[in-house]
């Protein structure tokens, strides 16, 4: 890790008060970026900040991504900020799940996930591509899918069917933008199981002891920023190391 290499560049996260987001966060902060943290908790994003090293050059950025007219705020500051810093890092992460038949969903949760796992991020990406491609340095996109992205999980068909829609955008926006040439980079982390508040209220039957740790997702992060080469990694799939890596 070179504490300086994103010095000077801005990285966007979402959903950067939770478990991931918030443990993503550090590891762009610890390669020198500036961070914008958004999510809906101003409290938890202030708590997050003045945790990140350099906690005055990051800033605080609330909004519902739910919201049209919140989300095209965000859009408009991150890229306002972007004008002193150039943005870097863009983190698609923000997200919920629900634990529910599908016959027991409601029009009204489904088009809630909808709107937050997929949705929200095509508008960010319009929004905020242009800042992305205005980068010297180029720039990178995380989207934080699930092995739910690609698998068919027992009552949680609408949060399924959300990241697999998901899935296929990352995989349409890796190509296009490689079409443009590799200045900006895209890449999908697919976690399974991770220890943050989404997974003990969705899945309370796993045990905890097994969950994978938010920062180990957020070590992947890392050691993909650190890859300056020539080699590109699109997908990183990450299983419980108990779970069996057939099922
Ligand atoms: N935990 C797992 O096992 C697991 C596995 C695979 C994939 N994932 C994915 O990882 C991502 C992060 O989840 P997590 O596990 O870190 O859960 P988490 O701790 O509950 O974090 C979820 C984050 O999403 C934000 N969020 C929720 N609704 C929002 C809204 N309407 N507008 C803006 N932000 C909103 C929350 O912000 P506020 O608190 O400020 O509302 C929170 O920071 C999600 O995309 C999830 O699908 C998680």
């Amino acid at each position: 890790m070179n504490s300086t290499q994103y010095e000077g560049q801005r990285a966007l996260v979402t959903g950067a008060g939770g478990g991931i987001g918030s443990a993503i966060s550090r590891v762009c902060a610890e390669r020198g970026a500036s961070l914008i943290l958004t999510g809906r908790n101003r409290e938890k994003l202030e708590s997050v900040r003045l945790s990140l090293p350099g906690p005055q050059g990051h800033h605080v950025v609330p909004a519902d991504l739910t919201r049209d007219d919140e989300l095209t705020l965000l859009g408009q500051t991150a890229a306002e900020l972007s004008g002193t810093e150039p943005l870097g890092i863009l983190v698609l992460n923000a997200g919920a799940a629900l634990s529910a038949s599908i016959e027991d969903t409601t029009v009204q949760q489904w088009d809630h996930l909808f709107a937050l796992n997929v949705r929200a991020p095509f508008q960010l990406v319009k929004a905020l591509l242009p800042a992305l491609r205005a980068n010297p340095g180029g720039g990178r996109i995380f989207v934080i899918g699930s092995v739910v992205s690609t698998e068919a999980y027992l009552d949680q068909g609408a949060y399924a069917a959300s990241k697999h829609a998901l899935h296929g955008f990352t995989r349409v926006l890796a190509r296009e933008l490689h079409r443009e040439g590799a200045a900006v980079q895209v890449h999908s982390i697919l976690p399974g199981g991770v220890n943050t508040e989404m997974v003990r209220s969705v899945r309370p039957d796993i045990d905890t002891e097994q969950l994978i740790d938010p920062t180990e997702i957020a070590g992947i992060v890392g050691a993909l920023l650190d890859m300056a080469g020539n080699a590109a990694v699109d997908e990183v799939r990450v299983r419980r190391r108990t779970k069996d890596p057939g099922a």
